[in-house]
């Protein structure tokens, strides 16, 4: 049944007209719901109970009647529509059923038509104007939201004849209007509300302001070919038909005003068309034929001066309308006789058929003058005319592209000049514009208005993006919004399986393309066809336009779409995670949480956080799985899994209480699962933070707990959790720095995570094992073949091979083979160069100085160290930075450079920290040879003997020795030979215990020359 919007009677449902009436059947509107923003109008006449007393019931049912007729039309002038009459109150609704970009100021141009019309029906108008989010079913048309309420507020707080706007209303008109501030209460709100209050409307004002001030950016190419057009025009003596076509904002008007300024003799006539009016059509003509001098003037034919005298108002004889276009073209053909004419018609997207009739008849028919006939457009001047230009030979189109990102920048500093903005401020204003000048312009503007450094989009070109969706038919717009749910690129199958009714997407498609609002991408997916959103904000658009439900149901569906469609993709469960849980968060915000979809959600995002983990991004890891854990509570065992994976995710990357926060959680929910296997591998994760879990905490008791964990578990054999146990087992011996046990430890380290599959936690304790072997006691026998092997383990592994090689190229040092260390040494740091890894490049320092000092050559161990220190400074980093400095020391003393070896002494003092055994050695012993230079022979002493009781306390054998040859030299400089050599020979010792061939070479040749000293 469909009933008659006019008269009421029911008709079958294939009628086309009524059977009652006879007036014309549309079929029924699509039901369907937006999300719009829309500008909500409400007017009500003030004291008309008063009125209503003082007049005769019948005078007072005319004139209310006058009235609600007299507000309709005004409303529907501007493009708005009633929404309904209460009491003597009007609403309406600017945006329903058709958003139009200058929605807000349609409604306050209409407000100020409303207010100037009422006195004339002797009452007065309040009125409150606001602008918001709303929910509308296209079919009853009914707006609802907080948007409305706030508007009926406005207007009963208004007073009489007085227009307020909501804040989001004066935002989008302030180009406009002038306006007062006006704080208001509002009942229901706990916030008060500033409203402005409407004291001037400029007519005529556009949509929204353009500055026109910043001086052209690029465009050099656009402009010329503007210039040969009109060249052309002026050699042959022809008419020129040239068309800009562009997005809105995109520089069309921009463009022009450029062009005309660089003409020298011209007659140039603009015309623009509006959005809408009354009798617009020929409205941009009349405006030109203003410009020019009268038809009489020229001489024209009577016909033809009627003709135009008629469409100035002139004259009320009629003419034919058939007779216009032609005395318009004579008319400018007259005009043309003296010197060229570039006429101008803006913004013709809006225009009337019959206006594009008469362009295209002026460009087909005119002869014998030099004539330019410029017109701007949006793209969907194609829509009303898709042929527009084709066909003719004196026809040019371009299309006006955004502007480059470098010449974006251009613009952003043309328009902040002496103040500019935070740099990554400009470059998120310089993403989001895409570089559209006009969203850059005006995304400044809302910067530098709310100084809050955040970059929003601003609503008048959200409101400009909605109006254009807005106009697409229902079938166009549903595919671009079933496109925007997969994102900025999507997928042609992913559309038809979201919209398996549509018959037709690659049609729709096709249309979109000419549009300009998506264009075709390449594909993620093999055997499918990709397109991409022409602008980010086009997107959000369409995705903002649907209602939460839908967009939950669209999200869902896609989910499975990516699953069944995807498997190719590496990031599959990223994707998959990511739809799911917009699916859950709408449903959570709608009321509806679904607990088995969460369950999904967590599930994919745990994965893909996992993965993260492996390939050692922390950063996104730790964001996956901490969306994993957000969107479900961690349950189960597997609960217990994520719960550390996070924790070792954030660790990572520094967020020590955060990562232990969790981990303890993880160790809960093992203890309430009953879980001892995993409760004990949750508590040696947790324990390797030590200094936030436990203010107790000694690194013997960590080695303790780690061993007992190992006991219980030895039997039980879970390959994951003894990995754990031996881990913090290596956390404690390496804090008390007993590398033999950290060595011990982490051969169990990697066995068990080899065999668990753990692939990070096996890298971690390789990385740490390669350096204990070299730093530790472990003989140079026993210690290269094992460093060797392990960089044949690395396998492709190039990062864990670089780390592999150092401590062969320590090794190679200790047995003077220099040169190949220095063969290794370059190979380690050119994988790190094209890794991009400064950090790890500045500590390779740690290898090659101490082998260029083997090798004798200070200076370019100095150079090496240099380098190093002055990038961990640079990153603020000291727990390097403190024994690199000290070697820095050693390496400027042997050059004689002692100022700036004091300097390196100082900034390894400051930065060492007291349980930084090695640094707090190894500056001693260089300040104490410094002291010892300078005669200061007893404080130099002290300082040299605390440096070998410090580095004692920890089993780094060839520092061992080398702070003892510090004292050596201390006490050789102090004359007490035979102590010395009684020094020497324990550093001799440790040198042969590590198999350090180089320095007990050189210590026996120290040992010969104190004995011919004596
Ligand atoms: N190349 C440019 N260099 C500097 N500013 C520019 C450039 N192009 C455009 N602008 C500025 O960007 C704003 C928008 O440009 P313009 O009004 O010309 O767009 P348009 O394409 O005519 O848009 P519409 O379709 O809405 O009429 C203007 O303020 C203009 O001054
Ligand atoms: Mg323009």
């Amino acid at each position: 049944m469909i009933t008659c919007p006019t008269c009421g009677q029911e008709n079958p449902a294939d009628s086309r007209f009524c059977n009652a009436c006879g007036a014309e059947l549309l079929p029924a509107p699509e039901t369907r719901e937006y999300r719009k923003v829309v500008t909500v109008l409400f007017c009500d006449v003030v004291g008309s109970t008063a009125l209503g007393e003082s007049v005769d019931p019948e005078a007072l049912r005319t004139l209310l009647g006058r009235y609600f007729d007299e507000m309709k039309a005004i409303v529907e002038r501007h493009g708005g529509s009633v929404e309904k009459f209460i009491g003597d109150a009007v609403m309406a609704v600017f945006g329903v059923p058709q958003l139009h970009e200058d929605d807000a100021l349609r409604a306050v141009r209409a407000a100020v038509e409303m207010r100037d019309a009422l006195p004339e029906l002797g009452v007065e108008a309040r009125i409150g104007i606001n602008t918001g989010e709303v929910v509308v079913g296209t079919a009853e048309r009914l707006a609802t939201g907080d948007a409305v309420n706030v508007a009926a507020r406005l207007e009963q707080a208004a007073g009489a004849g007085e227009v307020l706007l909501g804040p989001e209303t004066a935002q989008l008109v302030r180009g406009a209007v002038e306006t007062e501030p006006l704080t208001l209460e509002l009942k229901g709100k706990s916030e008060p509300l500033v409203a402005q209050r409407l004291l001037v409307l400029h007519e005529e004002a556009p949509a929204f302001a353009r500055r026109l001030d910043a001086p052209l950016v690029g465009r050099a190419r656009e402009l010329r070919r503007l210039q040969e057009a009109f060249a052309q025009a002026v050699d042959d003596r022809s008419c020129q038909l040239f068309t800009i076509l562009g997005v809105a904002g995109v520089g069309k008007s921009r463009l022009t005003v450029e062009f005309l300024g660089s003409l020298e003799e011209a007659t140039i006539v603009r015309g623009r068309y509006l959005p809408y009016g009354e009798g617009i059509t020929y409205w941009p003509i009349i405006e030109v034929l203003k410009q020019l001098p009268g038809p009489s003037d020229f001489g024209l034919e009577p016909a033809a001066v009627a003709a135009i005298e008629q469409l100035l108002g002139e004259e009320h004889a009629a003419t034919s309308s058939e007779e216009i276009p032609w005395a318009v073209r004579k008319l400018l053909e007259a005009a043309a006789e003296s010197s060229p004419v570039v006429a101008v018609f803006d913004d013709i997207h809006w225009a009337e058929p019959t206006f594009l009739d008469l362009l295209e008849h002026i460009a087909d028919l005119s002869r014998e003058a030099p004539l330019l006939l410029l017109c701007l457009a949006r793209p969907e001047l194609l829509d009303k005319r898709s042929g527009w230009g084709g066909g003719k030979l004196n026809a040019t189109t371009i299309l006006l592209e955004p502007l480059s990102s470098t010449e974006t920048d251009e613009l952003l500093e043309r328009l902040l000049g002496e103040a500019p903005l935070e740099p990554d401020l400009q470059q998120r204003i310089r993403e989001a514009a895409e570089g559209n000048p006009l969203f850059v312009e005006e995304m400044v503007a809302l910067v530098e208005e709310s100084g809050d450094g955040e970059v929003s989009v601003p609503g008048t070109i959200q409101a400009l993006l909605a109006a254009r969706l807005d106009q697409l038919e229902p079938a166009e717009r549903g595919v671009l919004e079933r496109g925007s749910v997969e994102g900025r690129v999507f997928h042609r199958g992913a559309v038809q399986a979201l919209a398996p009714e549509e018959t037709n997407v690659e049609r729709r498609l096709t249309g979109l393309v000419r549009k300009e609002l998506v264009r075709p991408d390449k594909p993620q997916l093999a055997g499918e066809d990709a397109y991409r959103f022409r602008h980010l904000l086009i997107r959000d658009a369409a995705y903002d336009a649907l209602p939460k439900a839908t967009r939950s149901e669209l999200h869902e569906r896609f989910a499975a779409w990516v699953e069944a469609h995807g498997a190719e993709l590496v990031e599959l469960d990223e994707i998959v995670g990511y739809h799911l849980e917009q699916a859950c968060r709408y449903r959570a915000e709608l009321g509806q949480a679904d607990e088995s979809l969460e369950r999904r959600a967590a599930e994919r995002l745990g994965a893909a956080g996992r993965r993260s983990l492996v390939v050692g991004d922390a950063s996104a890891a730790a964001k996956l799985l901490g969306r994993a854990v957000s969107m479900a509570e961690p349950s189960g065992p597997e609960g217990v899994e994520l719960l550390l994976e996070l924790g070792s995710a954030l660790a990572d990357f520094g967020e020590l209480h955060e990562a232990t926060a969790r981990q303890e959680e993880a160790v809960n929910l093992a203890r309430k699962l009953g879980d001892r296997v995993l409760e004990l591998r949750a508590a040696c994760e947790v324990r390797r933070f030590p200094a936030i879990t436990d203010p107790f905490y000694t690194a013997e008791r960590a080695i303790e707990f780690g061993h007992e964990a190992v006991l219980e578990l030895e039997p039980i054999g879970d390959d994951q959790a003894l990995g754990a146990a031996w881990a913090l087992v290596a956390m404690g011996e390496n804090v008390r720095g007993h590398w033999r046990g950290v060595e011990a430890a982490l051969d169990h380290v990697v066995e068990h995570a080899r065999r668990s599959g753990d692939r990070k936690r096996e890298i971690e304790a390789r990385q740490l094992l390669s350096a204990s072997i070299f730093w530790g006691p472990t003989p140079l026998s026993v210690g290269l073949p094992r460093v060797e092997a392990m960089r044949q383990d690395a396998g492709e592994d190039k990062w864990l091979e670089s780390w592999a090689i150092r401590p062969i190229v320590g090794f190679y040092a200790m047995q003077g083979r220099f040169d190949e260390g220095r063969e290794l040494f370059a190979r380690a740091r050119s994988i790190l160069e094209e890794l991009g890894l400064p950090m790890d490049i500045a500590t390779l320092a740690f290898w090659s100085g101490p082998l260029e000092m083997l090798a004798g050559d200070p200076a370019a161990a100095e150079r090496d160290f240099a380098a190093g220190c002055e990038e961990l400074e640079a990153r603020r980093e000291t727990g390097w930075l403190s024994t690199m400095s000290a070697l820095h020391a050693e390496a400027l003393d042997a050059l004689g450079r002692f100022d700036e070896a004091e300097a390196a002494v100082r900034l390894s003092k400051e930065a060492s920290t007291s349980d930084d055994y090695d640094a707090q050695a190894l500056w001693r012993g260089a300040e104490a040879k410094l002291l010892a230079r300078r005669g200061q022979f007893d404080e130099a002493e002290r300082l040299a003997r605390e440096a070998v009781a410090t580095i004692d306390r920890i089993d780094e054998v060839n520092h061992q020795g080398n702070v003892r040859i510090g004292l050596v030299e201390v006490l050789r400089l102090a004359g007490r030979n035979d102590e010395a050599r009684e020094v020497l020979e324990e550093a001799l010792a440790r040198y042969e215990q590590k198999g350090n061939a180089v320095m007990t070479d050189q210590a026996r040749t120290l040992r010969d020359e104190l004995r011919a000293a004596d």
